[in-house]
Order: C-alpha cells, then structure tokens, then sequence
C-alpha cells in the first residue's frame, strides 16, 4: 500500500524545465539553436504518433525541429542519401530515424550511416561501445531515462541487487550496462534475465531493484518481489481499448500486487515513457552544446 509512486510524468516535466532554460540560455548568450530532424517512412500509425509527440516535444522547448515522411516504398539508396544530407546540415544536430523501418530497408546499414556526433538515439555503434567503456557519449534514451528516475527519486544503486528482465539492444542491454557503471547511479550488482532464464523468481525475489522490459502484459506479480523493492515497469503493452476508443495500456509488471510489497514502483502509462521523449531532448541540447565547442 505505501510504495512510492515515482512518476516518470512529473519527472520528465522537471527535466524538461531544466532544458528549457539551457536552451533559452545557448540561443540568447551563443546564437546556437538546437536542432532534430525526425525521419519516419511509411505509415504505420503508432510511429506517426510517436513523431508527432517527438516534434510537438521539441517545438515547445524551442529546438529546431524538422520531419520528413517518406513513403514506404523509398528504397534504402534514397534514405541514406537523405541521411548524409542532414549529417552535412549545421543547422541539425540531432537525426532520428524512426523505428521500425519497412522490410526492405537494412536498418542497420542506415542507423550506422548516421554521424555518431548526431546519433541522438544513441543506437550507432561508436555510442553503444562508448557507453560500454563508460565514455562521455549519446546514451539511449529509455535507459537513460530509467537511470534518471533512479536518480532523481534518491534510489540508492550502489551495491544494489539490481535484476534487469529483457536483454534487447534498445533496453535490456544498455540499461544493465548502465547500471554496473563506476560512477553515481550505477555500481550496482547487476543479473540480466531473459526467456531461457532457468529459475525467474530466484533472481526476481532477491532483487533491491527490478527493471522489466520483456514486453508481457502483467508477467511480474508481487509473490514474485521481495518487500522494499523498487520497481522500474518498462514495459507499454496493449491490452484492449477504452470506451472512448483509445489504447489501453499495462505494463510488463501487475501493478497493484506488486505496489503492496514495493517501496516505490513506476506506473503505466506516466513511468518510464514520458522520460524516453525528454531523453531525446536532453541528447539534442547536448550535441548542440558538442558542435559549439561549448563542454
Ligand atoms: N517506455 C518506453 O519508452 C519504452 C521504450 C522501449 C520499449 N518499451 C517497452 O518495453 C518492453 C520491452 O521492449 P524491447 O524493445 O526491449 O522488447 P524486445 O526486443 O521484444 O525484447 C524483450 C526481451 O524480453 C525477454 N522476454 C520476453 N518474454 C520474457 C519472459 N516471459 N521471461 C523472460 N524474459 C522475457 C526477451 O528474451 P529473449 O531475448 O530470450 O527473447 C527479450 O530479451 C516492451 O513492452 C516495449 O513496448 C518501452
């Protein structure tokens, strides 16, 4: 009944203010302007919707943003050559291909074929192996989102018994590597689980900190977490629709079960999906900040 509700809503709004006033501050003391550009082929309307959050975002914080829509049968030559533009444009410092791409395009051979120095996803390689290293780099936004609402909500991580279930490059892998880090919000004791985890509950019930992201509606139950855990739900499933036509969301993690036992827990919607957005935006400042020599 007590568990702290650490909402991922409030904090992102915090976050947001704080960027907001950087931004405020680079364009009137330095004339720079933070830039994103959004690339989205095809219809498919979830990612329509999750663009449109994205510029919307970034509009209302004062960066420059741009969205292109290509349609679904571009081939992969014209994308990479769009990409190549925008790594060539000074005004854009931030380039975000949204996912998933149609078939016939590699996604990877696209995703790598963005400048590391504008890989705001944090998804290119050079990133993901300087985020390994513990290097000054983009991080991927939901784990570094989860690593902020750690942070912000004073959740102890050093020498934490944290149990990551997922182990996919966009989430899984990067927040566990977070977490295991030589510095403030990481130090943790760190077990990935994944579906050929023998015994789920062992490691579950000895968890300090559970982070799921394994995409299964309600898979974690509260006699599976031990009492004062804390609890990041990862996890955005659709369960059905509302009488008013929109999606009906849960988590990977039964929240009233689990919120008995928990010290503080995260809900769906209003946890870690509002941070993700605000993580784009942080990594945007932060490019445009790299580009104008000003850290
Ligand atoms: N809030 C946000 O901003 C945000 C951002 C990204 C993702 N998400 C959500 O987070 C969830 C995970 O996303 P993802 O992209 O990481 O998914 P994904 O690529 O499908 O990976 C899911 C991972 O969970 C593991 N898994 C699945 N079922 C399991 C089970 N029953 N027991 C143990 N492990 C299990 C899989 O194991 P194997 O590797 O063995 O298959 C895999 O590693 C989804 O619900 C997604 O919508 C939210």
């Amino acid at each position: 009944m007590g568990a702290k509700i650490i909402s991922g809503t409030e904090t992102a709004k915090a976050i947001r203010e704080e960027l907001k006033l950087e931004i405020d501050e680079l364009r009137a003391k330095h004339n720079v302007v933070p830039g994103l550009v959004t690339i989205l082929v095809g219809d498919d309307p979830a990612s329509q919707s999750y663009v449109a959050a994205k510029n919307k975002t970034a509009h209302a914080l004062g960066i420059h943003s741009e969205q292109v829509t290509l349609p679904a049968g571009t081939s992969e030559e014209e994308l990479l050559e769009l990409v190549g533009k925008f790594n060539d444009d000074p005004k854009i410092h931030g380039i975000l291909i949204q996912l998933p791409l149609p078939r016939h395009i590699n996604e990877a051979k696209v995703l790598y074929a963005i400048d590391p120095d504008k890989d705001v996803d944090g998804f290119h390689p050079v990133n993901v192996g300087k985020m390994m290293l513990g290097e000054q780099c983009f991080l991927p936004c939901t784990p570094h989102g989860v690593l902020e609402l750690l942070m912000r909500a004073g959740v102890e991580t050093s020498g934490a018994e944290v149990v990551v279930i997922g182990r996919s490059n966009i989430v899984g892998k990067p927040v566990a590597n977070l977490m295991l880090q030589k510095r403030p919000g990481g130090n943790a004791t760190v077990t990935l689980c994944h579906t050929r985890t023998k015994d789920m509950d062992f490691h579950t019930k000895r968890a300090d900190i559970l982070i799921v992201a394994a995409g299964v509606a309600n898979m974690i139950k509260g006699d599976q977490v031990k009492e004062g855990v804390v609890v990041i739900d990862v996890g955005v499933n659709r369960i059905g629709t509302t009488e008013s036509g929109k999606a009906k969301l849960a988590g990977d993690v039964e929240f009233d079960s689990v919120r008995d036992k928990a010290a503080a827990i995260t809900p769906v919607p209003g946890g870690v999906g509002p941070m993700t957005i605000t993580m784009l935006m942080k990594n945007t400042v932060q490019s445009a900040r790299q580009h104008a020599g000003l850290v």
